[in-house]
């Protein structure tokens, strides 16, 4: 992938030093540059399908496993929380309800899962294949330049996962949309 293959939208700004994530996480999709990881430590066990991406992600005090999230191997309730950022725009649509009743499986009762992700328009531009972002995430004094691209293929939005969300039995406990991505807040009820 180069970048002239990809519609970047502007470069967005995300500061995560004040989220509350509460005891055992989840990180799904935990590989890349492995946020949460970094955010949260020894807290995290961060599963990801591709062993190349959990390498490649910076070394810290979190657990990597190779992992499918269409299939987690744990028990039922074994999570206080369940994070996936910047992962759902990576998955096919007809993974995405797999996953959702995966988590939720997973998740102890009042657990929570927080989504990161930003909207992803029908496609408008043929020559580009890829559409994505340059993100700067913040965590207390350290800024983190990264970037996101994912093949053309689909379109999603903030309603639709919270739809998925409420299919799967969550509530949402807080979502908005942060300029040009959003984010989304859900508990298992
Ligand atoms: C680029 S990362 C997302 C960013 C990452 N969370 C970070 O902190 O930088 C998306 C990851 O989702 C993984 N992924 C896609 N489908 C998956 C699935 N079904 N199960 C587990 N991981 C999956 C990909 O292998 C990829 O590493």
């Amino acid at each position: 992938m180069v970048d002239e293959d990809i519609k970047f939208i502007e470069t967005q700004k995300i500061d995560l030093t004040d989220v509350k994530l509460t005891g055992r996480i989840l990180d799904i999709g935990g590989g890349g540059e492995g946020i949460i990881g970094q955010l949260k430590g020894e807290s995290v066990i961060a599963i990801d399908r591709r062993e190349s991406e959990l390498k490649e992600a910076p070394l810290g005090d979190y657990l990597k496993i190779i992992m499918d999230a269409k299939d987690l191997k744990f028990l039922d309730e074994s999570f206080d929380t369940a994070t996936a950022f910047f992962t759902l725009m990576y998955v096919p649509i007809e993974n995405h309800q797999k996953i959702f009743q995966e988590i939720h499986r997973v998740l102890k009762k009042g657990g929570e899962f927080l989504v990161w992700d930003f909207p992803i328009p029908k496609r408008d531009t043929p020559e580009k294949e890829f559409y994505g972002l340059h993100l700067e995430v913040k965590i207390r004094k350290k800024k983190i330049s990264t970037g996101y691209a994912t093949r053309w293929v689909k379109e999603q939005d903030i309603e639709y996962y919270t739809n998925l969300g409420a299919f799967n039995g969550f509530s949402v406990v807080e979502k908005y949309p942060l300029d040009g991505i959003f984010y989304i807040r859900f508990r298992k009820e």
